[in-house]
């Protein structure tokens, strides 16, 4: 599963060639689009089918390893496919996934989510399902060598908003669910945490410098791992606001993922920081921010300049309105954003429909 750029920066025939030298058939499935569309999984799945594969590859950014995910699900259970969206609908194992990632961002290589825009709803839907985990995560820095200046940038934003939604998320021990309850995210965990700062760290060690000079094989070896640590971190514990936020901004204003996220991240923080001062005092110290002799409170609100100091120097919009959005479209992203309960309970404060529309007034 992949899409025509990365068969004309011939990435697709590095990755078909060896195949057909150790002697397997594959069939290449190459319309995938940026932020796919159910429609356009429909299709993959219905090419899928036909071929009739034991595995399924997805070769691209986010955008082809979800299609891929998605694409098994159907060829395996069948469909239509508004029946697997959220979590925990996917009946059982699904074709074996293979994925390869050529941005350094999304961790969907590592990820239980498969990401598809419904297009009838103006909205991104999740589907989460730990069947959805790749078999298999071919992480080779290489292949992000050629990925465009504006797509490391806005993919790489991402990667370091999937860290610090991670590790400032509610905890594990205060997620809302029975003994029992499949949840689609389990909170914060010590674990998850290791990597989070990892990936922060690793995000601003390398992220400004992989969007200048994407020849910069350190600096793409740095991000590959980042993002990569990151996937592990938000799938184990949380992604939370920010998400919840992009999912109907994004479907709307047809911005990507990433640069969505980045816009709205600062905001984001700034509304948690209450509840979570020493996570954002570590963050900032991981960021390179000098937090010695600062209060707890001014160290966290460090991280707020940090990220924006990521966020301008790469490039990512700063305001809703730089995307084209109207202040009369934000209660509709608010309301919609509210629906997404699973994000609302992961987010350190719990937000009501009202604080969701100040943030997106704050970054109007
Ligand atoms: N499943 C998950 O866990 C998860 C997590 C976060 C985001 N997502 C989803 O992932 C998608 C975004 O993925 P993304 O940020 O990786 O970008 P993308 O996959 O949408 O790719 C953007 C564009 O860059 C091109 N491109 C990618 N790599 C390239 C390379 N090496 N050389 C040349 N061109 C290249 C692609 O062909 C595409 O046109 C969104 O749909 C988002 O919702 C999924
Ligand atoms: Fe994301």
């Amino acid at each position: 599963m992949t899409d025509p750029r990365l068969v004309a920066a011939g990435l697709v025939e590095q990755v078909v060639r060896p195949l057909a030298d150790a002697g397997i058939a594959t069939q290449v499935f190459d319309q995938g689009e940026p932020e796919p569309s159910v429609a356009v999984a429909v299709r993959a799945a219905d090419a899928a089918a036909r071929f009739g594969p034991d595995c399924i590859l997805g070769l691209g950014g986010g955008s082809n390893m979800d299609l891929a995910k998605f694409a098994a699900i159907l060829v395996t259970h069948g469909g239509p496919p508004s029946r697997y969206f959220s979590f925990n609908n996917v009946p059982g194992p699904v074709l074996p996934l293979v994925c390869v990632p050529t941005t350094a961002g999304t961790g969907s290589e590592v990820s239980h989510a498969a990401v598809l825009t419904d297009t009838d709803n103006h909205i991104k839907v999740s589907t989460l399902s730990q069947f959805l985990r790749p078999a298999l995560a071919v992480v080779d820095p290489a292949l992000t060598d050629g990925c465009p200046r504006q797509v490391t940038a806005d993919s790489g934003i991402d990667a370091l908003t999937h860290a610090i939604e991670a590790y400032t998320a509610t905890d594990y021990r205060e997620l809302e669910a029975g003994p029992h309850e499949p949840v689609a995210y389990e909170g914060r965990h010590p674990l998850g945490m290791c990597l989070a700062e990892k990936a922060i760290a690793l995000v601003a060690e390398h992220l400004v410098a992989a969007v200048q000079d994407g020849s910069n094989q350190q600096a793409r070896d740095g991000m590959a791992l980042a993002a990569t640590t990151a996937g592990l971190a938000f799938s184990n514990c949380a992604v939370a606001v920010v998400h919840a936020l992009e999912y109907p901004l994004g479907a709307v204003l047809h911005c990507s993922h990433g640069a969505g996220n980045g816009l709205l991240l600062p905001h984001v923080m700034r509304y948690n920081l209450p509840a979570r001062i020493e996570s954002f005092a570590t963050i900032a110290r991981l960021l390179g921010e000098d937090v010695a002799g600062l209060s707890p409170q001014q160290a966290a609100e460090r991280s707020i300049a940090a990220v924006e100091r990521i966020s301008q120097a790469i490039g990512i919009p700063q305001r809703i309105r730089e995307l084209g959005g109207t202040r009369e479209q934000l209660p509709v992203f608010a309301e919609k954003a509210f629906a997404i309960k699973r994000l609302m309970h992961t987010n350190p404060r719990r937000p009501t429909q009202a604080d969701l529309l100040a943030i997106l007034e704050t970054a109007f």
